[in-house]
Formats: C-alpha cells, structure tokens, sequence
C-alpha cells in the first residue's frame, strides 16, 4: 500500500529546543510508522537570519557556519528518533530544485499575500535591512513542501499562516495549468504546538530572543534547572484568578512530558486554592524535563559527524528522485524546456 506523504522543515539555528521537540518534532517521530515522511534541514530559509543588518556578513567568526550547523541540527534529529532508513532525511541545498521551483512559484504568488505574512512583519520591524530574500521566505517554504507533493506538514501554529499560503499558491498553479497536480497543503499539529519562552511567556521560545528564551536540548541538567528556575510565574494567584501565561506554561509542560495525571491534579488543586509553590512546580517540571532528554543526550553523543553527513547524502539522493520528477512536471506545464545540460 502507498503510504501518504508528509514533508517537514527546521532551519539550522544550532541547537533544537523544547519549543521545536513539542511543538513539531514529536509529530515528525510518530508519523514515520504511518506515513511516507521527508524531513528536511532548510538551510537557505536560515541565510536570511544572516543578513538583516546593514553590518552583518554571511560568515561571521562568531557563528558556526550554516554546513556545520544542519549537521548538528540532523544530529540531534536522529536522536530525538527520527529514523534515515524509513525516512528521508536530508539538507534543502542538496537537492537544488527547491530553489528552482520557488522560483516557478514566486511568479505564482501574490505580493498581496505575502505582505499579509505576520512573520515577515514581525521580523521585518526587528531589522534594520529588509532583504527579498525575507519577503519571499514562505514561497521557498511552500516549494519545499510541493516538490514532494506533500499533503500533511507537522508544525507548530507559528506556520499555520505559511501552509496556507502555500495552499493557495498550490491551488492557483493547479488553475492555472488546468490539472490538480499539487495536493491541498494542511498543517498536522500536537498538543504542544506553541511552548513559550520561560523568561517572557508572552513570547514563543524561540533561540532568536536569546540565551535565556530557550531551553535546548542538549543543554546540561544544572543550566536547564537555572533556566526554569528563573521562569517568569507571577506574584501569587487570587482564587478563581485565571492562570498567568508563564504558569500555564508550567503545566503544558508537565502534562506534554508524561507526569501523572494524579501529580498533575495536585498541583492543579493548590492552584486553585491559591497555595501552590511555584519552586516545587518548577522542579518537578525540570526533573521530568531531564528524564526525557536523558537518553536522547546518550544517543547524541555517540554520533559522529562524518556518520551524519553520510545519512544526509543517502537522504538527498532519496529526495532528488522526487524532487527531479516534480520539476520535469512543473516545467512542461510552463512550457520550459528539460537543460540542455545534465
Ligand atoms: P523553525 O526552524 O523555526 O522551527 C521548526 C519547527 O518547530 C516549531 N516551533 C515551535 N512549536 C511550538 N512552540 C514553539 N515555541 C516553537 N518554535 C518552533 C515550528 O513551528 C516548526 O514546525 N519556516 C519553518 C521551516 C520550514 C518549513 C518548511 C516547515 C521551511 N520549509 C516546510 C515546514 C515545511 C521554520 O522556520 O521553522
């Protein structure tokens, strides 16, 4: 039986994080026994964090390169449990047809669209030089989903707005050559799909806040203990007061790793009766933080670079075969020619 495929992405930005793990990559583990899944390392969507000051260079002595860092961010992909024999796991810049069907798909979205993008706005008032490059971030992301003609994408709710940008600009291609050849884009999410920053709740983690927005994964049990230490609570609750951000923070945590439900509706019930310790919440969050990331840490340290780098060369040679399929497709539709070149 054909299985349905899934398509995912996360850009190299070092280290995955607790936002990453629930948010995305629980979903990315579980759906390889029932789906035909390719996971890929977006590393050109990451040169456009690189350059969005006047001052900024693509290599900076003070960041890793962007190579180093997709084989890191694989690394730890395999450890969470991503599997390179049932799935495709691999680096956007391997398979260079992603950034030829952007292309395709960049004369196929609005303007109109793409300036709708919260994303990009966000981000574009944060910058001081707004590249192209940051504007058209989402048809590249919508040409790494169709060039496998991916129907389900696990993400987190900050992409919702991406997936159905690149629903329409599937739809308008498929109007437009009469054919419903791209599949209908829908967004598969978990229950923890937006974990926020522990030092201010009202932001989603994210290692783009900085050191103390986030809590990666392969950090030490003592400075992740610091991290929820300091997490942001609230200065005690009035009974019947609806919870604060960073508290419910706390317990999306607790439940999303594992604790019983029993422990849980313990600390629930002092909540509501306005005496809970917010100190003893923090630890038993951190503790059952630590014995999830525990043996994903073992298996992490037992990887080698040169083991991962031959896993991402099997998975874009696995991947080209797709992506090479669409694009003869996609360019007989427009009418372009096959290189004269191969
Ligand atoms: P990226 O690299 O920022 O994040 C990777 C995945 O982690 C999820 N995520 C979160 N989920 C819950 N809470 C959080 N605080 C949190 N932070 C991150 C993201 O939703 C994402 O699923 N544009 C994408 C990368 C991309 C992509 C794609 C994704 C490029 N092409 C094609 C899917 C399909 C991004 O920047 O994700």
């Amino acid at each position: 039986m054909v299985k349905p495929r899934v398509f995912s992405g996360i850009q190299p930005s070092g280290e995955l994080h607790l936002g990453n793990f629930y948010g995305a990559i629980q979903n990315w583990v579980s759906m390889q026994d029932r789906f035909d899944c390719v996971y890929c390392i977006v590393d050109y969507h990451a040169v456009t964090s690189r350059t969005g000051r006047e001052s900024d260079k693509f290599q900076d002595p003070a960041h890793e390169s962007i190579s180093a860092m997709s084989v890191q961010m694989a690394g730890d992909l395999i450890a969470c449990g991503i599997d390179p024999q049932r799935s495709i796991l691999f680096c956007q810049s391997d398979v260079p047809e992603h950034t030829e069907l952007a292309w395709i798909f960049s004369c196929v979205a609005s303007h109109g669209d793409l300036a709708r993008m919260t994303q990009f706005k966000e981000k574009a008032s944060r910058n001081d030089y707004v590249s192209v490059g940051l504007f058209t971030y989402p048809v590249l992301q919508a040409a790494d989903i169709l060039l496998y003609r991916a129907a389900k994408v696990p993400v987190g709710a900050d992409q919702i707005q991406h997936l159905e940008l690149a629903r329409r600009i599937g739809r308008r291609f498929n109007t437009l050559v009469g054919e419903d050849y791209f599949p209908d884009v829908e967004a598969e999410l978990t229950d923890g799909n937006r974990i926020m920053s522990l030092a201010d709740p009202s932001q989603k983690m994210s290692k783009s806040l900085g050191d103390k927005h986030y809590v990666g994964l392969m950090e030490e049990p003592e400075a992740i203990w610091g991290k929820f230490r300091a997490a942001v609570t609230d200065s005690g609750q009035e009974v019947g007061e609806q919870m604060s951000a960073g508290v419910a923070n706390l317990f999306e945590l607790l439940t999303l790793t594992g604790t019983p439900q029993k422990a849980i509706h313990v600390f629930m019930a002092q909540h509501a009766a306005g005496n809970i310790r917010y100190g003893d919440l923090k630890k038993s969050v951190h503790e059952n933080i630590i014995r999830v990331l525990s043996p994903i840490r073992d298996r992490r340290s037992k990887m080698s670079d040169d083991t991962i780098s031959d896993i991402l060369a099997e998975g874009a040679v696995r991947a080209s075969e797709i992506a090479q399929e669409t694009m003869a497709v996609v360019r007989d539709h427009v009418g372009v020619r096959p290189p004269r070149i191969s």
